[in-house]
């Protein structure tokens, strides 16, 4: 089976813990990545539909989930648009709980998943997965198919142990571990830890992104503007950050227009 990776890049937010900024990225770098004219499919697979939220969308698939996930009705129908230029959504839907209820009945989810992307390498160049917090089937057939996957970490000491968990997880699956990267989340360079860690990252962290989001109540703003934060503060610090991770990412994964 040909990886459907190898024809699109996957990037997935994902992270043990809540809360730690994985919405406010998947939507952000998805826009930011069809602001730079790729094509851009950002799936909010999160039952909470933050993300679908945060683009101005409605949550719910139309057509029924077990279908959709045994692929006898086409998964690519259910995209939407939204108000940015190459920036699709397949929204969030209650019934997500189904796709880790068929990986839990011995399903390779890995493949599962694989094959659901699949038609979507036609129609675009990148896709942003946006995951709930916690260790599931999903997540762990997520992390098998993405080229990337972002873990948003706030600088703190309990940080890092949801961390070892993680790089542990990844050691014990049949993972390949240089996908996994960290990178600083919610940075307060008014406090002492947040700037030595954006400084010099703990050694635990060496494969953290260069680029670290800052803490800014403009990104708080987004669930209120309904809009990625390029749309309603173009000139704001946080979307500077944005557009340097994707940056970083797009040459290190060397995404294509
Ligand atoms: N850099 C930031 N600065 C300030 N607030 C932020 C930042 N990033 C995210 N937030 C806010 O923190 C809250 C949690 O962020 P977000 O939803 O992105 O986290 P999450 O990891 O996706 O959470 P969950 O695990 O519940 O899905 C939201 O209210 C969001 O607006
Ligand atoms: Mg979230």
């Amino acid at each position: 089976m040909e990886r459907v990776s190898r024809l699109m890049d996957i990037i997935a937010l994902h992270n043990l813990k809540g809360g730690v900024g994985k919405t406010a990225t998947a939507v952000n770098l998805a826009d930011q990545a069809a602001r730079a004219g790729v094509p851009t499919l950002l799936w909010d697979l999160d039952a909470q539909a933050a993300a679908t939220w945060c683009v101005g969308a409605a949550p719910g698939l139309a057509r029924p989930p077990a279908k959709l996930f045994r692929r006898k009705s086409p998964i690519g129908r259910e995209t939407v648009r939204t108000r940015q230029t190459y920036l699709d959504l397949l929204p969030a839907d209650g019934s997500l709980r189904q796709l880790d209820d068929l990986i839990d009945k011995g399903k390779d989810g890995a493949r599962l998943l694989d094959r659901l992307l699949q038609p979507f390498s036609e129609n675009y160049g990148l896709v942003v997965l946006d995951c709930p917090p916690s260790f599931s089937r999903l997540a762990d057939a997520v992390v098998r198919v993405a080229t990337r996957v972002l873990c948003p970490l706030i600088p703190a000491p309990l940080s890092l142990n949801a961390w070892r968990q993680m790089v542990a997880r990844f050691d014990r699956g049949r993972y390949g571990r240089d996908t996994l990267r960290p990178f600083l989340s919610m940075v307060d360079r008014r406090r002492g830890l947040h700037r030595r860690w954006s400084e010099a990252p703990p050694t635990s962290l060496r494969h953290c992104l260069r680029t670290g989001i800052p803490y800014s109540t403009d990104i708080e703003q987004m669930s209120v503007h309904r809009q990625p934060l390029a749309a309603f503060a173009p000139r704001a610090t946080a979307t500077e950050a944005y557009r340097r991770l994707w940056l970083e990412l797009a040459g290190d994964i060397e995404i294509r227009p």
